[in-house]
């Protein structure tokens, strides 16, 4: 707030009068008056007491020894510009009166003798004049004041506004490169989760990302939220995590292949997945599903026996197309998408949801185009070599089959392998008898890089 001090409001006038008669009558006239009255007997002596007091009205009487009332008045206005000037004279003194207005700057004159309501009347204006002046110059320097205020507050407002506004640009910048960080590494942490069963059986890799490239869809295409969506796009990475402290003969055949005892194992691998991942907060939701990714619509699945809509969405939607992907596998034919889809239609109330089929068949197609030509591919280049892979499978030892040995980069599409493939560290990795096809090739590749065997792969010898 602008810090101008209110005006006093004076309300004092001053009589000068050399004639003692004069200025008695003239407080008089005042004596019911509201005002402080105040009389010299000079020019010199009313200057002095405008030195020391704010006087509103001057009334001078013109003719008066040493200095005259025009010449008085006239010094007043340095003292005390604002007051308002009054010269009393005579009537024939009308050219002192005149003298005094333009020299003393007086306001009007008042004629002697004068009349007592005329003159109080006339002092009244002038006082009030006067506040009024007075009044204004002061409201209009407090105007200026907060104008100026207001001013200066708009500029240190708009300076604040612009830094803060750059400080949330910066923050929030470093906050989209720190949650897109976070997010990548959260992203690269799955997949590696993912991936880690790759070690343990390889077929894992193609089936989780499969699993969850048709669960991502089929969530999408059903208008789950993106949280969901989400959620259940990592539960299908993450859904067979629960294998990785699964005994080996358990990843190396199909469940439809274990006896009594290994399958009670193999039940085992939902809860054993919620758990793993259970220390991570977020990933509670995804935990959940995982757990049930084995239960059956009619209620006959594992571990809990949850039936119908009691088992998540992201459940039911993981579990149809983890059947489709081993069963597509499985066949490993051209005909295998139909086979598998038509498999899946029919244990639709059984096994699966039957509301969630349609949404299955077209990405099902989608994804699967390729891998049906490359069995077309394959059977094709099987059918070519029939003969040798039954010489090669039959044979007794990889001694008795003429062969080449050949390096990773030499491999043709079309080769046969002479003697299993197995990693430097004895994984196996291709039976023998295997046409090499190009997604062979290239996985070949991969482990003389990360895991090299002794030698090199051995080739059936053709003539
Ligand atoms: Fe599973
Ligand atoms: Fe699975």
């Amino acid at each position: 707030m602008a810090n101008i001090i209110k005006p006093e409001i004076p309300n004092r006038i001053l009589f000068v009068d050399d004639e003692d008669n004069v200025l008695k009558s003239l407080k008089r006239v005042f004596v019911d008056e509201d005002y402080e009255v105040l009389t010299a007997s000079s020019g010199k002596d009313g200057l002095n007491i405008l030195n020391k007091n704010e006087v509103s009205v001057i009334i001078s009487d013109q003719r008066m020894p040493e200095m005259d009332g025009a010449t008085f008045l006239e010094k007043t206005i340095e003292l005390s510009p604002n007051s308002i000037r009054i010269m009393l004279t005579g009537y024939s003194d009308i050219n002192d009166a005149i003298k005094a207005i333009n020299k003393g700057g007086a306001n009007r004159y008042i004629t002697k003798p004068w009349n007592d309501d005329d003159l109080v009347l006339a002092v009244r204006e002038c006082n009030d004049r006067y506040n009024l002046v007075k009044r204004n110059k002061y409201l209009a320097e407090l105007t200026r004041k907060q104008k100026e205020e207001l001013e200066q507050w708009s500029a240190l407002l708009e300076e604040r506004v612009k830094k803060q506004t750059a400080d949330i640009q910066k923050t929030n910048k470093e906050l989209t490169i720190s949650n897109r960080r976070l997010g990548e590494n959260f992203n690269a942490l799955i997949k590696t989760l993912s991936d880690l069963l790759g070690y343990r059986n390889k077929e894992q890799i193609s089936h989780s990302r499969n699993v969850a490239n048709l669960s991502h869809q089929v969530a999408k295409d059903l208008g789950l939220s993106i949280e969901e969506v989400a959620v259940i796009n990592v539960a299908a990475l993450l859904h067979d995590i629960g294998k990785l402290i699964a005994p080996d003969q358990l990843l190396s055949k199909p469940p439809e292949e274990l006896n009594a005892e290994e399958f009670e194992q193999y039940k085992h691998h939902p809860i054993r997945g919620q758990l793993i991942i259970d220390p991570i907060e977020d990933l509670r939701k995804v935990g959940l599903i995982i757990r049930h990714h084995h239960e059956f619509y009619n209620g006959k699945g594992f571990p809990d026996r949850l039936k119908g809509q009691d088992i998540p969405i992201g459940a039911r939607i993981i579990s149809m197309a983890d059947f489709i992907d081993r069963s597509i596998k499985k066949i490993k034919a051209p005909q295998a998408v139909g086979l598998s889809l038509y498999d899946m239609k029919e244990e639709l109330g059984q096994r699966f949801d039957p509301s969630l089929y349609p949404l299955f068949e077209e990405p099902v197609k989608r994804l699967y185009a390729s891998l049906s030509k490359t069995y077309v591919e394959i059977e094709k280049l099987v059918e070519k070599k029939r003969d040798i892979i039954k010489f090669v499978v039959d044979g007794e030892s990889v001694k008795s089959i003429p062969f080449y040995e050949y390096q990773p980069d030499e491999l043709e599409t079309g080769m046969v392998l002479a003697d299993e493939l197995r990693s430097g560290s004895g994984v196996l990795l291709l039976a023998k008898g295997k046409v090499l096809t190009q997604i062979n090739i290239n996985s070949i590749k991969r482990v003389y890089i990360i895991d090299p065997p002794k030698r090199g792969v051995l080739v059936v010898k053709e003539v």
